[in-house]
């Protein structure tokens, strides 16, 4: 049988995505993918409490630590190498990737949007920001996008969508609640998918990882 595929996921906050997919990987009897490393820009986040419950390595690694792209890029390499990191997880991080590490990965990392890629994506868009723009907007519905991450802000190939309607009466914040209820439900299964995908496309190199 073949190993799990391993996965690093970064957040920025809370990390309910992270719990939401830990939790469903937990649950199966042959998962297909294992999280072995959160990864977060912030010293001292949320879902670092939740990882250190549940035996999960924790990490800092934001650009501000590093002077130039081209060092936050090598620690990021070196971190998914000496880890075996066979794919990425964006589950609410805040911070553009090193471009070295986004080139190494390519078709190996999953993003979430809380929206309906390509509008209301892109540069200061996130969190509450996106949910505002949304109502301000008077769009009828919004959902969640996961995508393939490239270089730039939220225009990688989408892999999936999920929507929600956008209710009169609804505040940034109920809006949230829903698009983050139906995040937990979509992400998971995506996740898994792509999982068995590399698994059966047998992309893993003899006891090595791809993201290197
Ligand atoms: C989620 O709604 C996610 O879609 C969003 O941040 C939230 C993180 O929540 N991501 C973005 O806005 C990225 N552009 P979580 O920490 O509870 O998973």
């Amino acid at each position: 049988m073949m190993e799990p595929i391993r996965i690093a996921l970064f957040a920025s906050g809370q990390g309910s995505n992270f719990m939401a997919i830990h939790g469903r990987l937990s649950s199966m009897d042959d998962p297909p993918a294992r999280i072995v490393l959160c990864v977060s820009n912030n010293p001292a986040p949320g879902a670092f409490e939740y990882a250190r419950d549940h035996g999960i390595e924790t990490l800092r690694l934001s650009p501000k630590m590093f002077e130039t792209e081209e060092e936050y890029g090598r620690a990021g390499l070196a971190m998914l190498a000496t880890r075996g990191i066979d794919m990425i997880v964006l589950a609410g991080f805040m911070r553009k990737l090193p471009e070295a590490v986004v080139d190494a990965c390519t078709g190996r990392i999953l993003n979430i949007h809380p929206a309906l890629l390509p509008k209301f994506g892109g540069r200061g868009m996130y969190g509450h920001h996106v949910h505002e723009a949304v109502l301000a907007a008077g769009e009828g519905e919004s959902g969640v996008t996961v995508h393939l991450v490239d270089r730039e802000y939220d225009t990688g190939p989408t892999i999936a969508q999920a929507r929600v309607p956008v209710l009169p009466d609804d505040t940034p914040e109920t809006l949230a609640a829903r698009v983050l209820a139906l995040e937990h439900r979509l992400y998971p299964d995506v996740v898994i998918e792509q999982a068995r995908k590399l698994l059966a496309e047998r992309m893993l190199p003899p006891g090595g990882a791809i993201c290197q």
